[in-house]
């Protein structure tokens, strides 16, 4: 896709170069327009550099205008897919905001044909002004998107709210905003599980499986880029990528209660939460000394949460299971999904050590009709995607 870099005059300016490199690397086509006090913090010729293309706005030799006998403003609107302003100063989103245009990247920015993406940076006093927070809202109320600032140490020396967010939630903001949206998910609510269960014994031992979450946590994010409003339940330590709510749960029982509480509001499931079938039958509160420790542990069933879920489905709702099969995948697999009443079922064949925890993996997608062609072995970001596409065209008809 094509995205404008508005880069302001900020501290946070020398980020927006590995901003930059990461999208080019992301395979976008990325022009910087820089604007003058941004240029006294980082060089045209840095960004020109690491965008292959003409840095645009403040020239050292021109000023702020460079004599170009295009409208370079309109131009450039036109041209963007999208418009990332990283970092946004005070200034430039109260320009915007009140309709003002006195620079190149201001001008553009009212010209914009295409998605804005704002991510501030400042200190937290300026934050916190009535003025920037007024600003910030008209700015979401034009329908640009804001990733907000996080709290930690500023450059002044003070801390708080203010730092720029991390430059991989700004990236991710960016792949939502121009990913291709599939029609069958646009603004529908998907529920998904991911990650392994944590069922406690005492304080410090627990029983778990070597799930690490990865694949859940990537169709949640594909479901986001295709469109979908995206709730993931998920176990595990896997930092959740921005533009996910999460609810992090630890045991099945707590799983199923996270789900349980949102399931009627959703529009499907996707359960590839890796959910431990036994727990301990007693749970001590205090740790078990090495003499007291039990001989033989007792363990019972949890529940079942994907069953649980698919039992209480409404008319319109569709539920996807996940299964782990080291042996005659399909036919296992289409006993699940009669068994536990699934609209489809995702095969991971998890023979020889694939599956868990690796980078690479490979999909069947299983119905009421037969199994489908296998996805991959791809990458897991690249699988989940591959898995949303084929759902959407599955539920899309
Ligand atoms: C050292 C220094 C650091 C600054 N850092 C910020 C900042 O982080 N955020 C901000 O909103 N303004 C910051 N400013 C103020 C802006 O540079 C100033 O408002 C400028 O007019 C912004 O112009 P622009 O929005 O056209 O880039 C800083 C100024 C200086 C001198």
């Amino acid at each position: 896709m094509k995205i404008l870099l508005g880069i302001t005059g900020g501290i946070a300016a020398y980020k927006a170069c590995e901003l930059a490199r990461m999208l080019v690397r992301g395979g976008h086509q990325v022009r910087a327009c820089i604007t003058d006090a941004g240029s006294r913090f980082i060089t045209p010729l840095t960004l020109a550099t690491l965008t292959g293309e003409p840095c645009f706005g403040a020239n050292p030799e021109y000023h702020e205008w460079r004599p170009n006998p295009k409208v370079e403003h309109v131009d450039l609107a036109k041209w963007a897919d999208l418009i990332a302003v990283v970092p946004a100063t005070a200034d430039i989103m109260g320009k915007t905001a009140n309709g003002l245009a006195d620079d190149l990247l201001s001008t553009v920015l009212l010209a914009a044909r295409g998605q804005v993406l704002w991510a501030p940076a400042m200190n937290h006093a300026m934050w916190k002004h009535p003025s920037v927070q007024k600003n910030l809202a008209t700015l979401r109320g034009y329908g640009h998107a804001v990733v907000d600032p996080a709290v930690g140490f500023l450059a002044e020396g003070e801390s708080g709210i203010g730092r720029l967010a991390e430059l991989e939630d700004i990236f991710e903001a960016i792949q939502i905003a121009v990913s291709p949206k599939i029609p069958a998910f646009t603004g529908k609510r998907v529920l998904v599980t991911a990650g392994p269960t944590r069922e406690d014994l005492d304080p410090v031992r627990t029983l778990t499986n070597r799930s690490s979450g990865t694949m859940g946590l990537e169709i949640a994010r594909a479901f986001r880029y295709a469109g979908a409003e995206v709730h993931l339940v998920i176990g595990g330590d896997l930092r959740v990528p921005w533009g996910l709510e999460a609810t992090r749960v630890r045991s099945a029982q707590d799983m199923l209660e996270a789900c349980e509480k949102m399931w009627s509001a959703m529009d499907g499931l996707v359960a590839a939460a890796a959910v431990a079938d036994q727990r301990p039958e007693h749970y001590a509160v205090e740790k078990v000394k090495k003499s007291e420790g039990p001989e033989n542990l007792v363990l019972v069933r949890t529940p079942d949460v994907l069953a649980t879920l698919a039992s209480e489905k409404r008319s319109g709702q569709w539920v996807v299971g996940f299964a782990a099969e080291s042996e005659n995948h399909v036919a296992n697999a289409q006993a699940k999904l009669v068994k536990k009443g699934l609209d489809a079922i995702l095969v991971n064949d998890i023979s020889q050590g694939k599956g868990f925890g690796n980078q690479g993996n490979s999909l069947t997608p299983v119905t009421s009709k037969g199994a489908s062609a296998v996805m991959g072995p791809l990458p897991k970001d690249r699988l989940a995607q591959a898995v949303v596409h084929w759902l959407g065209d599955y539920f899309g008809g």
